[in-house]
């Protein structure tokens, strides 16, 4: 019974329309990091990665089976697709038609509500609910965690945006269709724990650098990275047992030196690539004062200077107004964790 399932739902096509599916994902954001592919082509990691989804900038994405098209239609925020954006879209529809056995082309309408390529997870969000629409379009039935793995083959981290609250992608073992089997995502409990994340905007414009290509430079070139992914894997198990006991100061802990050395690989590659702005070190600095003042708060970047803030809830407010002074020319706002991707009733 595929209905009881709100990830499996399939939207039945009104008399005479397309077949269609809408469907709602919101950005996550790592703790322990996802940084460099050990294939590109199946998007299967080095490391293993932990996220929470937010509660804020849910993309909205209706697909809807094209009767006549020759080529797939794609829309980013109103806007014709071109370029890079389209063909990615294009190859992971691909893969859907390919499951599918279908060679029809879609209507794609996707709304972001999270700027775009500025660092702030739009490809989780986008492309975990463009594989669960177009799941559901072409009238596949994934389980949750064949949603997460097709999520994964079209931005790695949107395997884990399927989930709301926390979640852990295996980076899973070995290389071709077996590691592909092992790749994936599933939520993980928190221990109780329900913080905020503070999310200081210091510049939404897009990057110079795509995050792709700057993991690609940092595997490539970086002699920091597998220092780094070995690292890693010590941040995750602390952060699992951290987290597992709702120990907000250790999980901080363990965040914020998890995404500085990820940065520190970066700047190590040759060429060097450097996300992080004079604004981002402004907040830095005062997010160490917050602590010094004794309050619990902890900084996560990701590929862009914006600077999210981890932190009790009850402390949000307070560690929001500190970022807000650090960095007036910027935006703040409050998240909390959020739900996982699911299927509108309704095409929009
Ligand atoms: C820094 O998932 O956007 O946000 O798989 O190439 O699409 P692709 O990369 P993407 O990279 C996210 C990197 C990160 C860290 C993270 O989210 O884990």
């Amino acid at each position: 019974m595929r209905s009881e399932n709100p990830v499996t739902t399939v939207l039945l096509p009104k008399d005479g329309a397309a077949p269609g599916a809408v469907a709602v994902a919101h950005p996550n954001i790592a703790l322990i990091k996802y940084w460099g592919k050990r294939d590109e082509r199946l998007v299967l990691p080095w490391t293993d990665s932990l996220s929470m989804t937010l509660d804020v900038f849910p993309t909205t994405t209706h697909v809807r089976l094209d009767p006549a098209g020759g080529q797939d239609t794609v829309l980013l925020n109103g806007a014709p697709a071109a370029g890079e954006a389209l063909r990615r879209i294009t190859v992971f529809l691909d893969l859907v038609r390919e499951m599918a056995g279908s060679a029809r082309r879609a209507v794609v309408d996707t709304r972001n509500t999270v700027p775009t390529g500025a660092g702030l997870a739009s490809s989780a969000s986008g492309f975990a609910a463009l594989a669960l629409a177009a799941a559901a379009a072409y009238g596949l039935a994934p389980d949750a965690t064949a949603l997460s793995r097709l999520a994964r083959r079209g931005s790695g981290s949107a395997s884990r945006s399927i989930f709301g609250g926390f979640a852990l992608w295996h980076a899973g073992p070995g290389t071709g269709a077996d590691a592909d089997a092992c790749s994936y995502a599933e939520p993980v409990s928190s221990g109780g724990l329900d913080p905020a994340l503070v999310i200081a905007v210091v510049n939404a414009g897009p990057k110079a650098v795509s995050s792709r290509e700057a993991m690609r430079r940092t595997v490539g070139t970086s002699p920091l990275f597998r220092p780094w992914a070995a690292a890693s894997k010590d941040d995750l198990a602390d952060m699992r047992a951290a987290l597992g006991r709702g120990d907000l100061e250790a999980v901080g802990e363990i965040a914020e030196r998890n995404a500085l050395g990820m940065h520190a690989t970066m700047l190590a590659a040759r060429p060097a690539v450097r996300y992080l702005s004079p604004a981002t070190v402004t907040v830095l600095d005062r997010v160490l004062r917050l602590r010094a003042e004794g309050v619990l708060a902890y900084a996560t970047m990701d590929a862009g200077p914006n600077v999210k803030v981890l932190c009790r809830r009850a402390d949000s407010e307070r560690v929001a107004a500190a970022v807000r002074d650090a960095a007036p020319q910027g935006s703040v706002l409050i998240a909390g964790p959020g739900p996982g991707a699911r299927l509108l009733s309704e095409p929009a």
